[in-house]
Parts: C-alpha cells; structure tokens; sequence
C-alpha cells in the first residue's frame, strides 16, 4: 500500500478513536467486486470503523456499484434515497464506488441529483479510499476520485475477508475484448497483470491462516501474463496447486478462445482444480457470435468442450448465456439451444440482453423486442430445468469429495458442503467435523436443487 494512504489511515484512525463508528457496505456485481468490498473493509478496520449489517446504525456507507446490466441503476438510486432519508437524522458519509461510477453521466447524475453524496470513487482508485474518507470527515468536502487511465496494481492493502475456508485472489485486472454488448472494458480498463511472486505468496499467506479453497478472478483469467519464470495462467495453476494446505482452486471467468491446451493439461494432472469449469458460450450460433466479438464459433466451441470432456474424466461445465442479442433470430436462437443441449451444462447463468450506452450493440436498430426476448428466456430455463433431474441421478452412488461449507439451512443436524462440481450435499456429521473440512460421502439421495449423502 502506498505511504501517504497508510498516513491517512493513521489519521483517520485518530480521529475515530472513543467513537465506536460503524460501517456498512453493499456490494452489487461480481465476484470482482466482492473482492474489492473485501479490500474496502480491510481499510475501514484499519480506521477503526467496525461492521454492521443494518444501514441505520452506519455512520460510513459505501455502496459499491456494478454497471454490467441496465436494472442496477434503478436499484441504486432507491438505496442512495435511503441513505438520504438516514442523513436527515444522524451524520452519516455516504461513499459510492465501483464499475458504475466509472461512467461519465453517471457522476454526473448523482452530482446533480443527490448533491449530499460524500465521495464518488472508481475501479482504478480503490487504494486513496483512506485519503478520499479523510477528506470527507475533515474538510466536510464533497470528493470525486475518479480517473479513465488504467490504474496501477497496489500490492498489499488490507483485507478483511467474507469467510474463513475459503478466498478470491484477483489475479488480473480489466479486459481488452470487447465484445460488443459489454461495458467492463470501458469501465474496468486494460488487461493488467499481478506479478506471480505476489499472487503465490498471497495465496501461501491463505494457506497458513488455514484457507483450504481459493478461487482465482479475472475479466479475462486466462489471459493473464506472468513473467519469465511462471509464464502464463497453465504455469501459475501449476504453481498454485503445490501450495500445501490449498485442497480446491477454481477460476473466473476464463474466455474460451484463451483456453489453450496447457490449461487443459494443468486441469487434468491436478485433481485440486475443480471439475466444474466457468466456460462462457453467451449464443450458440456463428453469425450471433460474431456480432458479439467472441472470436469463436459454434463449432470451435462444441469441439472445445469435447476435448475438455476426453482429457478430464468427470469434468461437467457452467456458463453464460445471453438472450435477444440485437437482430438475434429465433432461429439462431435454436443454435444456443442445440449447444445446451449438446455440452448439458450443470449451472446456466442466464441473462436477458441489456443495452449499455456507449457500446458497439447499443447502437443497432434491430434491438430484439422486450417480450421476444423473455420467451426465449423462458425456453432455455425450461430446456435447462427439464436436464437437472437426469443430471443429478449420475451422482447416485457414486462417491463425492466434500469441502464442508456450513449447517444445512434447513436442518441443524445436518452440515453442507459441496462437491469438487459444485454440488451442494446434505449430510449428517461425525462428531470433529466442522467448515473447511474436506470428507468422502456416498450420494445416496437426490433433491432439485441438492443432494443427500452419507460419510464412509
Ligand atoms: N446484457 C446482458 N448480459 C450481459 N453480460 C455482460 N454484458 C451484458 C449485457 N449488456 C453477461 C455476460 C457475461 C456476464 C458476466 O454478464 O453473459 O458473461
Ligand atoms: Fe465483457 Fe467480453 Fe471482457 Fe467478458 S470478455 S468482460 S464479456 S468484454
């Protein structure tokens, strides 16, 4: 962390002292984001402000926005009203941050429209959070923190992390894609790197404090670069995987045209990376496709995921699907449906086109209609339901490393944990076990949304 922001920690830190201040934040978006919140409350701590979870006993709220799809601003604004009504009965700082605020007319808006907003930060200035806080408290000064140049990467701020087994490790920063629906490039910057020597020691740093899965983020996390020792993202799993104490490692979001043989290999010789793997197919048809800027086809993908299936045994699949793309027909829309189909992925994420300003696809005319667009929506999350049964009946009997995760929601005798697919199994403990555990279970039952096992 750069010295001037540890000097307004300490000054921060000072100024608080016999004021028991509390803070809460709100986190919208991705795992990303969640990464940052986590940066976010590790400097709070160190200004000694401590959490709660309801925003009328905060004296500091940050709101840490998301811009990837149109409904998250409605969703803001109400919150920001919220914390107006708030600061008509107590002080309290109100700090917004993130991918949204990285658009222009986004600032401006809450410039003009709720003038009583403290600090607008962005994506690239995350670490002057303790100066910008400072700045806010003693000069009562409304602060704007955003830049458009791609930040620079700090190494160690604080980190206050959301659990104790397992933890994110942002490996890389922005994307350089644009596929032409999306904003991230436009908000999250240029591809940026962390050194590898500083990524393993963060990770050996989990290791020690008993951290047993990590999951490593990017836009893009299979682009990343390393140096000349440990070259690309293939030679870092690599690396990773001898890290001892580590006994689950996942990725996010990988792009399917970076997934180069020597990361398949690295999948298939370390039984510590997860048989789920995040591929995003957004369509299924080539012309979509190409609109979108994926710089594969249908074919490539289908072919892809097969050689995946061959060199991993066991290895099932998730992603990302967007419907209505502008000018998407139904069917090419029938093209997505076929690769569902054909590849039967465990978890869809599914999303309804949204047109973000600025945008190559904002920009199109033949804009797909609102109610097109949701009966597609409901076709792929029928043909998806109809599968899961038949999926989850291929773990009957069969014999599932957990990672313990919690009490089961439902039943305070039984612990969860989830299978190295992320499956998530019920089943009645032995006494010693507990969260961050790793056990063998016999599946015995299967439920929709769960399954039921039995620890041999
Ligand atoms: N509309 C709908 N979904 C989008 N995504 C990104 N941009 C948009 C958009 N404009 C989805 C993609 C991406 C996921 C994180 O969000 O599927 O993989
Ligand atoms: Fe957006 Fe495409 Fe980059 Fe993913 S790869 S962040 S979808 S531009």
């Amino acid at each position: 962390m750069q010295e001037n922001q540890e000097k307004f920690m300490e000054k921060v830190y000072n100024l608080n002292q016999g004021k028991n201040l509390k803070y809460t934040i709100l986190t919208m978006g991705c795992q990303l984001n969640e990464n940052d919140s986590e940066k976010i409350a590790g400097m709070l701590e160190k200004m000694s402000y401590s959490e709660c979870k309801d925003v009328k006993e905060a004296d500091l709220v940050i709101f840490n926005t998301c811009c990837v799809r149109e409904n998250a601003e409605e969703r803001l604004f109400g919150k920001i009203g919220e914390i107006k009504k708030l600061k008509e009965s107590k002080d309290v700082i109100l700090a917004i941050g993130g991918c949204m605020m990285q658009e222009e007319v986004m600032v401006e808006k809450i410039k003009k429209s709720y003038p009583f907003v403290n600090v607008i930060f962005g994506t690239h200035t995350l670490q002057n959070l303790p100066e910008n806080i400072y700045k806010a408290i003693i000069e009562n000064r409304k602060v704007k923190d955003v830049i458009d140049i791609d930040g620079e990467i700090y190494e160690g701020l604080p980190i206050k992390r959301n659990d104790n087994f397992k933890a994110s490790v942002t490996i890389m920063y922005g994307c350089n894609n644009f596929c032409t629906y999306c904003i991230v490039p436009y908000v999250r910057g240029r591809e940026r790197s962390r050194e590898p020597e500083m990524i393993l020691e963060e990770v050996k740093g989990l290791a020690k404090e008993g951290y047993k899965e990590i999951t490593l983020l990017g836009q893009n996390v299979n682009s990343y670069v390393g140096n000349d020792k440990i070259r690309n993202f293939a030679d870092l799993l690599n690396e990773v995987c001898k890290v001892d104490g580590i006994e689950r490692i996942k990725f996010i979001s990988p792009h399917p045209k970076d997934f180069t043989d020597d990361v398949i290999d690295a999948i298939a010789n370390n039984e510590k990376i997860c048989r789920i793997i995040h591929l995003p197919l957004q369509s299924g048809n080539t012309k979509v496709l190409k609109e979108m800027n994926r710089k594969y086809t249908k074919e490539q993908y289908l072919v892809l995921a097969e050689k995946m299936k061959e060199r991993i045994p066991g290895v099932v699949f998730s992603t990302d699907i967007i419907v209505g793309f502008p000018g998407e027909t139904d069917e090419e829309f029938e093209d997505t449906l076929d690769v569902v189909r054909k590849v039967n992925f465990e978890q869809i994420f599914m999303f309804i086109y949204s047109k973000r300003e600025g945008t190559v696809a904002a920009a199109r005319e033949d804009q797909v209609p609102e109610e097109q667009k949701h009966v597609r929506f409901d076709k792929l999350k029928d043909l998806y339901e109809s599968r899961v049964d038949e999926n989850n009946d291929k773990y009957l009997n069969t014999h599932q490393k957990l990672l313990i995760e919690g009490k089961s929601k439902n039943n305070a005798e039984m612990l969860e944990g989830r299978t190295d697919t992320n499956k998530v199994v019920v089943f009645k403990p032995r006494e010693g076990n507990k969260i961050g555990d790793v056990v063998l279970v016999n599946i015995t039952e299967t439920h929709k949304w769960y399954l039921k096992g039995e620890i041999i």
